[in-house]
């Protein structure tokens, strides 16, 4: 059995953290009607928001020196970084660059934000750890998640 005394055990940490952020999802090349049939309130014109839950996990050895997979002080300062100070109390169609151009769907952000955090995490801990997976819930019962696949 691998142990982490080896540094063969493959363990997986995991963060939440929480983010609210406006959208619209509305495909331009349709009409307004089939926007408000494919999307629903969703397509609302003047905007709505939605209280994001986002589970960020990170996999790798435990580095013998620190006994960590990350420091966690370095996995929230860069979720924040990268992801929250982006994002939290924004407007995804207007204010996030990432998502410019994109249908500000669950999916489409997941995998932005994958692109953003993975790099990242394998240069702060030298490619020791990688991430993953994300989930992000847009509500209590709907939510996506994401692999790099
Ligand atoms: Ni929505």
């Amino acid at each position: 059995m691998p142990s982490v005394i080896d540094g063969k055990a493959m363990i997986y940490i995991s963060r939440d953290v929480h983010f609210c952020a406006a959208h619209k999802l509305y495909n331009e090349h349709w009409s307004k009607e089939k926007n408000e049939e494919v999307f629903g309130a969703c397509a609302n014109e003047n905007w709505h928001g939605h209280n994001f839950d986002m589970t960020v996990t990170v996999k790798g050895p435990v580095d013998p020196e620190t006994g960590f997979v990350i420091n966690f002080k370095d996995l929230k300062k860069l979720i924040n970084e990268e992801v929250l100070d982006k994002l939290d109390h924004k407007n995804l169609n207007l204010d996030v660059d990432f998502m410019h151009g994109k249908l500000t769907s669950v999916e489409n952000l997941i995998v932005e934000i994958w692109k953003l955090l993975d790099p990242k995490i394998k240069e702060i801990t030298n490619h020791r750890a990688t991430l993953h997976s994300l989930k992000i819930k847009e509500t209590n019962k709907n939510y996506a998640e994401y692999y790099g696949e």
